[in-house]
This record gives structure tokens, sequence and C-alpha cells, in this order.
């Protein structure tokens, strides 16, 4: 089969098309002809030579987090079968430590996630496949697993709910627009940011307001200084603060990524003077997913798939994410 590999960390042109042996499923494991996987920041990050998890050591190495596809083959004592349209939950738990008992299943001690996607099949453990229903694409599901579930997690953590006001700094990409989405998807007022002028006008049609650009004082007025219930901030950063003087006091605001610095850059008096919370969050649990499947099935919302690219093409697709020209989610059709 092909897979599109990493085949060097300098970014997307580090990406080929390899023919690789077609992969046997192990024990409780499913084989899938994957249909469709979505692009991540996270891949890029590797791409990058930026993720401590891959080294050069590791190459060939096949990313895609989120396949969507038809399962070839499955184990007899499973739930799903041949043929079956499948999403696979990327999350990756040992299911026996203290948090994993205790739940939620993205705090287990050894939490990983899945990768391997990117290829014309793939081999998954069999109970982490949940079924698609017909009125959901394979594109459309790929783009639900890592990117709407951190944001549908995130605004769990937030407890937002309807009536609440929610800022989502960066809100044109994948965790960003889905935070958008699913917070309308909630009843509550979505503020989000971009700071390209062409994209505004797209994020208007899902936000309920759209501020334009990157100096921090254009963005906490235009959103409005104190005025949030909760913020998703998967920019850290200067977006930090920024995310703090948009809240109000006692407001929360969620943490998953970096894409804007490596460190939260918060000013300590604000922050307690306005008596707020800051959570970190990764990922989210399966039925949570399970529960994005269903409501995406219903029309409840439609996850927003930018472009769609050939297999041979990935690295293409990784390009036009570095640039910023997307606008939600890319997805790879094998
Ligand atoms: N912890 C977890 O479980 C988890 C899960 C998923 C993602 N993440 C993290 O969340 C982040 C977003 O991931 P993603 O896949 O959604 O990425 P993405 O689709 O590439 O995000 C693009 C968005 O980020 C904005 N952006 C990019 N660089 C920026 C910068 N330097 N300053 C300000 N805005 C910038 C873009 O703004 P413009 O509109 O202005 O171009 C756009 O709105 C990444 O850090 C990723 O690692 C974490
Ligand atoms: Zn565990």
């Amino acid at each position: 089969m092909h897979a599109a590999a990493f085949t060097d960390l300098v970014g997307p042109d580090g990406v080929d098309l390899i023919e690789q042996p077609d992969p046997t499923p192990g024990d409780g494991e499913a084989l899938v002809d994957v249909k469709a996987c979505s692009l991540n920041r996270h891949d890029l990050w590797i791409l990058d030579g930026d993720s401590a998890m891959i080294r050069g050591e590791s190459l060939p190495f096949v990313s895609g987090l989120d396949p969507a596809g038809v399962v070839r083959a499955a184990p007899a004592d499973s739930d799903i079968e041949t043929g079956d349209r499948v999403l696979l939950c990327p999350n990756q738990t040992c299911g026996t430590c203290d948090r994993c008992r205790e739940g939620p299943e993205n705090t287990c001690e050894a939490f990983s996630l899945y990768h391997g996607g990117f290829a014309e099949q793939a081999v998954a453990p069999a109970h982490r496949l949940i079924p698609l229903p017909e009125s959901l694409s394979f594109a459309a599901a790929s783009a639900l697993p890592t990117a709407y579930l951190t944001a549908w997690h995130m605004l769990g953590k937030a407890d937002v709910t309807a009536g609440d006001r929610v800022f989502v700094p960066g809100a044109t990409g994948g965790v960003g627009l889905a935070g958008i989405q699913l917070g309308n998807v909630l009843g509550a007022t979505t503020v989000g940011t971009t700071t390209s002028e062409s994209k505004a006008d797209r994020l208007a049609q899902f936000a309920d307001e759209v501020v334009v650009g990157s100096d921090e004082e254009i963005l906490v007025d235009g959103a409005g200084e104190s005025s949030a219930d909760a913020a998703l901030n998967h920019l850290s950063g200067p977006f930090t603060d920024i995310c703090g003087r948009v809240l109000r006091t006692g407001g929360t605001q969620v943490v998953c990524g970096r894409t804007a610095g490596a460190t939260l850059d918060q000013h300590a008096a604000p922050f307690f003077l306005a008596q707020q919370a800051i959570l970190g969050s990764t990922m989210g649990t399966q039925p949570e997913l399970e529960r994005l499947v269903s409501l995406a099935a219903e029309g409840r919302f439609e996850p927003l798939v930018d472009a769609t690219y050939p297999l041979a093409e990935t690295g293409a697709a990784f390009a036009d994410m570095k640039t910023r020209d997307a606008f939600g989610k890319l997805v790879v059709t094998p």
C-alpha cells in the first residue's frame, strides 16, 4: 500500500509517497481502508522537527491522527464488522491506571495518540472505532476527532452554557473554528479573531462577532474588555494575557496549544485580582467524540472541510496549513 510518510523533518517538503507492506492487524485490532484523514498542527510540529515525540531515527514516520474509512477486517468478538463505515478515536490509554479507572480517559497516565492515517490502510484498536452514520461524509467525520473533540472538551471544562460569551483568538483554524461552531451549538455568543481580512468574512458566517488584527489593544477593545465568560486559547504566548483581559472577573481560560508561544505570558496581578482560572486541556473522551458524531449527523453543526487532497499531495496540504491560507480543516483522501 501507499503511505504519505515524513522522510525528512524539514517542513512540508519532507513528505513523500512511499510503498509499504500492507499492515496486518494484531489481537483486538481492525484493518481499515482509509478514505479520509484530516491534518492537525500537531503533525506540522513533527514535520518541522519541533516535536520531542519524533526525531530523525524514527523516520520514515506516517502521521495522521484522524482516519475515517471502511472496515476491511475486524476481530470476531468486536462490535464492528467488515464493510462498516467508521471513524477512529485517536486516544490511546492503558485502561488500568487510576486515572483510566476514575476518568476522564484523556487523563490516563500513559495517554498518547494514534498515528498512521496518512495511508491507504490503517490498523487500529477495534474498540476505538466509532460507526459513522451515512449522512456524515468521511472527510467531514475525519475533521472531528482532534480539532472538534479538543474544542468540545475545552467548552465543557469552562462550563459554557447558553447565554455565555466565549472568546476564541485564532478562530479560523481547526480548533478555533470548532470552538466557535460548538459554542454556537451550546447557545453561547461567540467572538472570534483572525489576522486575515480575507478570512474574516468567512468567519463572520459562524461567529457572532469577529475582530480582525494581531495588536493586543485592538483585540481587547474589539472583543470587549472584561466581557467574556470563557476563552479558548490554542495559541498561548501573548494570547494568554489577551484572553485574561477579555475575560470577566471569575472567567475561565482553557489552554490547549502553543502556536504563538511556548509559555503562557500572563501578568500575575490582574489574573489574581480578577480571580480567573487557567486550565490545561488535551483532547477529550471517546463518548464525547461519539456525541459529536451524532450532533454532526443530526445537522447541529457542519465540520468545516476547506479542501481535500489526494495522498500524493499531502506535502502540499501541509504547505497550505503552514502559510495560514486554510479556513477550517484540510483533509487528505487516500
Ligand atoms: N492539546 C490538545 O489536545 C490539542 C489538540 C488539537 C490542537 N492542539 C493545539 O492547538 C493549536 C491549534 O491547532 P490547529 O490544528 O487548530 O491549528 P491550525 O488549524 O493551523 O490553526 C490555525 C489558526 O491559528 C491562527 N494562528 C496561527 N499562527 C498564529 C500566530 N502566530 N499568531 C496568531 N494566530 C495564529 C490562525 O490565525 P489567522 O486566522 O490569523 O491565520 C488560525 O486561526 C496547536 O498549537 C495545536 O498543537 C492541541
Ligand atoms: Zn491509564
